[in-house]
Order: C-alpha cells, then structure tokens, then sequence
C-alpha cells in the first residue's frame, strides 16, 4: 500500500497462531532501590497493612492480573545468600549487596515475598545464585522450598512457621552469566557445568521443577549464539526454557527508530528459536523448550541519575525511569511481538513492576502509574486465550536502522467466551490511518480503547495522574476504524 492513511487488516477465528500462556504477562521485583523497600513494603505507612505492604501498590497490582513474579533478581541474586533471607527478622544479617552497592537489611525475605505474591494473586518464579555459589545451595533451597519430608531443610522451614510448603515450580537458574558485570560471571561451559549440575540435583529433590536456562544477556553480546547452543546442547535434557533479555531506549531522540523496536525483539527471538531448532536437530529430538523472555523493558531515562547516587544506601533511588507516552507505545509494540511468537515464548515478565524501570511508581504520599502500566494492562487482561494471525496491508518507512517498517502493528486474541481483541499500534508520527476491518461477519466491534496524546513526551506523575490515560473511542459498525497518529488501539469484538 502506498496510500499511508488507508489500511486493511483482516482476522480469521480459525487462523492460529498457539494457545497463549498466561505467563506471557509475567513481572519481576528484584531486590534493587526502591522496589521492595519504599515500593511493596513500607511498615511505617498508613496505607500499609498488618504485614507492612502498601495496599495502594497491591491493589495497582491486582489490575494488572500477573500470573508469575521473578524474584529476587536480576543481578541481585548473583551475590545472595538465600539462608540470609529466612527465618526471625531479628537474626537476618545486613549485608553489602555488590550488584547495585547498596545494603540489604534482608527485612523482606522468601516467607514475606510469597505473602506479597499470594495477595497479588501472582505465583513465584525464583532465581537461584549461581554467580558466588552452586548446586549444592541451590538442592538446599529446594528441599527447603518444596519438600514435606521430616528432613532439615524442610523442618528448617517448619521451624520458621511455615509447615506448608512454597511449591515453586519455575526456577531460574543464574542470572545473566555471560554479562562480566554480573558477580560470578561464567564462560558458556562453566555455566553449563553449573546450571545443568543445579538442575539435576533440584529435579532429584522435586520431580515437577521446571528450568529456566540463562541465554546470552542481550541480542548484541560477543557470546550471543555460541552460548545458546553451547547451554542447549549441554544441558538439553534439562532445558525447559531459555530466557532471553532485552531493553530498549530512545537516548538520541529518533522516534520513527524507537518505534520500530519490536523489530530487533522480533529477530531476537526468532534467532533463539533457530537455535533451539538446530539443537534439536543435532539431538534428533522433538522434546519442548521454550523462550522466556523474563527481563523486557524500556530502560534508559534513569541512567545519568544512577550514576550520582552515593553507594552504601538502604533502598536508594535507581533505574526510577520517568516513562512518557512514547514509550508506552514502544512497550505496546513489544507486547504485540510477544503475542505474534506466543508458540515459543511461553513466560515473559515486564521487567520490573514497581519503582524500578517500572508501570508503578511510589512515594510515601501515594502513588502514580506510568503511561506503560496501560498496554501491559490490556494485554494481560484482554489478551488470554488463543492468539490469532493478522493479516495487515498499511504502508511503510524506512529509517537509518531499518527498512520497510509497517506503519501499523498488529495482534490479535480470541479469548474462551468467543471475543476477539486486537491490539494495533499506529506508528505514523503524521498520520490517522483508516482501516478496513476483516474480521469473521458474525462478529461485530462493539469497544475501541485509544491510547493517545498529542504531545510523545507527556508523561504522568503524582501532581498530573492522568496526563496520558487510555479513554473509550465511540464505534459504529461501518467496518473502518481510524487509528490515530501515533497511538496504541485495542478494538474489542463480540460475537
Ligand atoms: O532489571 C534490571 C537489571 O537488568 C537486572 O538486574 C539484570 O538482570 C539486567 O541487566
């Protein structure tokens, strides 16, 4: 199409793409600055509850329906002792935490993390340190996690008040150990001795455990490649996913480029699938593994700050990026990408939830949510079911980076009850675009929600809560729909 106002997107009930799973709308919380002390748990608070947590956060939480956590890091967990974090409070060490040089009081540990998540409705994905340690401490915690039996790590457990077990299934095992900042970092065969020794030992202790392997740290790593297969191959029987990290930004102000991220997430995966592809092959296997891309985001506003706070503090402020609209469409785009490869990428978290890079921001005398809390909002709300293909005709553009940019970006979800949603962003910094819809003729579109401001850079904050908030758009069944320029649209159809 050369006409970059008119487009046409059509949906078929029937054509698949792959039941989506609810881990797709995953989140993380990382011990780091603000995101548990002064974010999810701040005692001395009047909007706290019994157990210190801000029941404003939890109820911004709740909203967004989050099946799984990753906790507690992220780099965090390359220097902690799990051991530090259970127990009585009273006995807990202070530590120096390395990765972001702060002090851990260890106030929130495994027992108050799993309350949190519990009332958020949410289940733990957890991290296991093998940056400073192995598999021996890694089989520890799993005894002491998931196990009934009449063992010491269990009644360890039960002596600190908890005679249920925690029941985590999804494990993580490390944390981007090809990164020479992270603590521990490993060559691809030392991690493959590590993590595939962790593995075993862990499904010896609980037969249902199920592995994250780390992939590379992002797409542009030396290691990228040679670091999947080598951990695929070596630890094949093992793997159940491998995770996949990737943060974007627009330092330099090209927004036609920053819109286009989705397209380097698109490859990204799309390259670790062939990986994962090749392996199989080399094993001549048909086993199951899978992409979690458990660390996505858009992150780059908070770095100059980062680098003035003084080391040494409890809960300081980092990664406290101030998200405006764009980037709210941006996190749009990577939404809809992880929906288009919803047959491989199985878990996905939003990296992170609260303070840190995050759609919930915290102070003492409330809080705000960002213009990125609303596309992950929608998806995650509206976008369980199956997911679709989406046939789009729209006009592109090209930039420095790259060529042939759709305009528009689109996925679509048929949910159980029948309705179809689908999520469209508008990339044109000019243009409405008015679109023909195809979708089956029994349907009809009965709810339009527009994501829009006329200004890229508004942002919201404590003062203006609502500067950039979505708002219902009114519908008629003519079959066009216009998508405004610069917009995220998600067009719910009944049956
Ligand atoms: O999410 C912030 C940090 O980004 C994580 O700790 C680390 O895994 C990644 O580099």
């Amino acid at each position: 199409m050369t006409d970059i106002t008119k487009s046409i997107i059509s949906i078929s009930a029937d054509d698949i793409i792959s039941e989506i799973d609810e881990k797709l709308y995953g989140s993380f919380i990382e011990h780091l600055g603000r995101a548990v002390y002064g974010g999810i748990y701040e005692p001395e608070n009047a909007n706290s509850d019994e157990s210190g947590f801000r029941k404003d956060v939890l109820e911004a939480v709740k909203v967004l329906n989050i099946p799984v956590i990753r906790y507690p890091g992220g780099n965090f967990v390359s220097g902690f002792n799990w051991e530090d974090s259970v127990g009585p409070r009273k006995n807990r060490p202070r530590k120096l935490e390395l990765a972001w040089r702060s002090v851990e009081t260890n106030e929130v540990g495994l027992a108050e993390f799993d309350e949190w998540t519990k009332k958020s409705g949410a289940q733990i994905m957890l991290a296991v340190n093998l940056g400073t340690r192995g598999a021996d401490e890694a089989r520890q915690l799993a005894e002491y996690c998931n196990m009934s039996t009449d063992t010491y790590f269990a009644n360890l457990r039960r002596s600190h008040g908890h005679e249920a077990p925690y029941n985590i299934k999804y494990w993580c095992l490390g944390n981007e150990m090809d990164g020479q900042w992270q603590i521990g970092c490993k060559t691809a065969d030392e991690y493959a001795r590590v993590a595939g020794e962790a593995a075993k030992l862990i499904r010896l202790v609980d037969e249902n455990a199920k592995f994250i392997f780390c992939g590379s740290s992002h797409p542009y790593m030396e290691s990228f490649g040679s670091w999947e297969k080598t951990v695929l191959s070596k630890c094949f029987d093992y793997v159940d996913y491998i995770s996949l990290h990737f943060y974007f930004g627009n330092p330099d102000n090209r927004t036609p480029d920053y819109l286009a991220s989705s397209i380097k997430m698109n490859k990204f995966i799309n390259d670790v699938r062939g990986f994962i592809e090749d392996v199989k092959k080399e094993k001549k296997s048909d086993k199951e593994i899978y992409i979690s891309f458990d660390e996505w985001n858009v992150w780059f506003h908070s770095n100059e700050h980062d680098s003035e706070e003084k080391p040494w503090q409890i809960a300081p402020r980092l990664l406290e990026d101030h998200y405006n609209f764009e980037d709210a469409l941006v996190v749009g785009s990577l939404l809809i990408t992880l929906i288009q490869n919803s047959d491989i990428v199985k878990i996905a978290c939003l990296a992170q939830l609260v303070n840190v890079i995050a759609p919930i921001m915290v102070e003492p005398e409330g809080l705000f949510l960002q213009t990125t809390y609303y596309p992950f909002m929608h998806a995650s709300v509206y976008g369980r079911g199956t997911a679709l293909k989406v046939n789009t005709l729209c006009a592109s553009y090209d930039t420095d980076e790259a060529k042939d940019v759709p305009y528009l970006l689109s996925a679509a979800v048929k949910n159980d009850d029948g309705i179809i949603t689908a999520f469209i962003l508008n990339r044109s910094l000019d243009c409405d675009i008015t679109t023909q819809l195809n979708v089956p003729k029994e349907y009809n579109l009965i709810k339009h929600i527009e994501l829009y401001h006329d200004d890229l850079k508004a942002v919201n904050s404590l003062e203006n809560k609502d500067c950039v908030t979505p708002r219902e758009v009114s519908v008629d069944n003519s079959g066009f729909v216009t998508l405004k320029k610069h917009s995220w649209n998600v067009l719910i159809f009944h049956r």
